[in-house]
């Protein structure tokens, strides 16, 4: 099933309630992006924020946190109201323990991997996760354009899912507009982030319908 999840970090931040009103009934999940200016050159906003627009959202939060030793801060981000929690391969060298301590704490557990790092480094992490985040852009910035040699690993790793038998989601995130996603869809991903086509269009409504019609074109 084809999942769209708007990026909160192309929204307005001066009226977040109100931008998320628009995209309630309409998104698959909420995917907010948490950047600590160390693994990424961008910082964003953290748990505080997460917490209090967790009151006006029934979204599924999609967390994907682009930051130096995640252990330090998955709690936090459990307890802000986050249900899927992604963490960067290249981020920490302990990654199972941490992808079993999301899912100690009841959360989904999400591993991503940046447009350079090999597909198959994932394949011991496959019975740890729920969900594989492939970057299509470099991390830290909305609105930057997508990266076709990424779905090479996106392929990749359908390959690897499917030869496992497990049900794990493949998503991407970066440069996804309805005329990338078809192709994202077709080299085996199911969830699709995407920042500036939705929060930025006249109608977030509509551009999220027009994402999931494009994959079935
Ligand atoms: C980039 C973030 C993305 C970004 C996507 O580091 O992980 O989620 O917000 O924005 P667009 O869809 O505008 O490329
Ligand atoms: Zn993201």
């Amino acid at each position: 099933m084809v999942k769209i999840s708007p990026s909160m970090l192309a929204a307005d931040f001066s009226k977040l309630g109100e931008e998320l009103k628009r995209i309630e009934n309409h998104a698959d999940m909420l995917h907010l992006d948490v950047m600590d200016g160390v693994f990424v050159p961008n910082m964003s906003f953290g748990q505080c924020v997460i917490s209090s627009i967790r009151k006006c959202s029934n979204l599924t939060f999609d967390v994907h946190l682009m930051i130096t030793n995640p252990m330090r801060y998955i709690a936090d981000f459990a307890k802000a109201g986050a249900d899927i929690i992604t963490i960067h391969y290249e981020s920490c060298d302990n990654q199972i323990e941490v992808l079993k301590a999301i899912r100690e704490l009841g959360k989904k557990a999400s591993i991503s991997i940046k447009p350079a790092t090999p597909a198959f480094i994932l394949e011991p992490l496959l019975e740890y996760v729920d969900m594989v985040l492939v970057m299509t852009v470099e991390p830290g910035f909305g609105g930057q354009s997508f990266i076709p040699e990424t779905l090479d690993s996106v392929r990749a790793i359908k390959q690897m899912i499917d030869a496992s038998g497990r049900n794990i989601d493949i998503e991407v995130d970066g440069g996804i507009t309805k005329d990338t996603i078809p192709e994202a869809y077709k080299a085996g991903a199911n969830v699709f982030v995407a920042g500036s086509a939705v929060f930025r269009a006249p109608d977030p409504a509509e551009a999220i319908k027009e994402l999931k019609n494009a994959c079935e074109i």
